[in-house]
């Protein structure tokens, strides 16, 4: 119990230390005032010869590496991200230009040390982005990036996921400067919202209705998690890390595919999480107004000046507001403070759920 420094639970711990490891996640890589980008192992030009970028992870680092290859891809850079046990076993053709990043807290995760391995081997360059010095991605990989959150003992990613996502973000504007070769047109509005970031965090730890949200919806029978671009990953973690920990039915969906079959589940016991950004927000307020219609409560996700959103929303969690690049990790903090307290009313052993393992090593 010493460990959990006066939590219950790691995992709220681990939500609490984000403002701390993201500050350490940020030391020293990146610079808003001038848009420079210092990354120990990689100078500019490391990444020159690369034309593509594949990400290959598993349950949280998959979410986190599709926010990585929407960053990059949209800023010009062909990326994709695969689930590792899918790349083992169906990988798509790589060459000596591609470079293909493990996403991985731990660096032991079997299927994506599998994934890393057919890539090698077909010629690819690889990467791991890992939380662990000396772990077996980051030693078997070409190069290893650290995501520097410190210690994890919950199951559930919390404070990693965040890590992660800004690490791909610092890595993502690297491989673009070097392969585009230029620098975003936003690459000063992503680093002072990077460098906002931890700040913007305690904020929510301070002032979030999280734990009242969830004793709301505490009977419902299914959780619905919807966002769009840059946050359809974020709405897929929110309902990962829901199920995992509170054992409740839950579900991401990209916004624009609830229309296309997910809305014949939705019903008044059906609460909505819509996460927004700032981006495409009138659409996703459409989808929102369409599982209203159906009688489903709507919880927002979003930007506390945006009136609009809060006037149709049956309650809100409220994050600053920054670069939609970034609000993404924002919104999913109020996520993980959810699903914690939803599981913690429930009374279920967050820091070890069942049938879950924090590191697993075999396919
Ligand atoms: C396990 C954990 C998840 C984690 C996944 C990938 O399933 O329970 O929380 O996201 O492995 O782990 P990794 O260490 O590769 O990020």
């Amino acid at each position: 119990d010493a460990g959990k420094g006066g939590y219950d639970h790691y995992m709220l711990k681990e939500i609490h230390e984000q403002p701390t490891s993201l500050r350490q996640t940020l030391r020293g890589r990146a610079d808003p005032a001038t848009g420079d980008i210092a990354l120990e192992d990689f100078p500019p030009g490391t990444f020159e010869e690369i034309s593509r970028v594949q990400f290959v992870a598993c349950g949280t680092s998959y979410h986190a590496g599709l926010v990585g290859s929407h960053f990059i891809g949209s800023r010009g850079l062909p990326a994709q991200t695969f689930l590792a046990s899918e790349y083992a076993v169906s990988a798509p053709p790589v060459d000596e230009n591609t470079l293909v990043v493990g996403v991985t807290q731990s660096g032991e995760t079997a299927d994506t040390l599998s994934a890393l391995r057919r890539a090698e081997a077909g010629g690819a360059r690889t990467l791991a982005v890992t939380n662990v010095v000396g772990s077996t991605a980051a030693r078997e990989c070409d190069d290893a990036m650290f995501i520097r959150a410190g210690p994890e003992i919950g199951v559930a990613a919390t404070k990693t996921f965040s890590s992660q996502v800004v690490s791909l973000s610092l890595l993502g504007e690297r491989l673009v400067r070097d392969v585009v070769g230029r620098r975003s047109d936003d690459t000063q509005d992503v680093l002072s919202a990077l460098a906002d970031l931890p700040d913007h965090v305690q904020r929510i730890l301070d002032y979030t209705k999280a734990h009242r949200v969830a004793k709301r919806y505490r009977d419902s029978d299914s959780y619905f998690f919807i966002g769009r671009g840059s946050v359809f990953p974020v709405a897929l973690e929110g309902a990962l890390k829901f199920k995992e920990i509170s054992y409740e039915h839950a579900e991401g969906f990209a916004a624009g595919e609830l229309k296309h079959g997910p809305l014949a589940l939705v019903t008044p016991a059906t609460p909505v999480f819509a996460v927004f950004t700032g981006r495409h927000d009138r659409k996703t307020l459409s989808n929102m107004k369409e599982v209203e219609a159906r009688g489903a409560p709507v919880v927002a996700v979003a930007s506390e000046t945006n009136e609009e959103i809060v006037q149709y929303a049956d309650d809100v969690l409220t994050i600053p507001d920054t670069h939609p690049d970034v609000a993404g990790i924002l919104a999913n903090v109020q996520l993980q403070l959810l699903s914690y307290h939803a599981a913690a009313q429930l009374d279920r052993p967050i820091d070890k759920p069942r049938n879950l393992a924090k590191s697993v090593t075999v396919e």
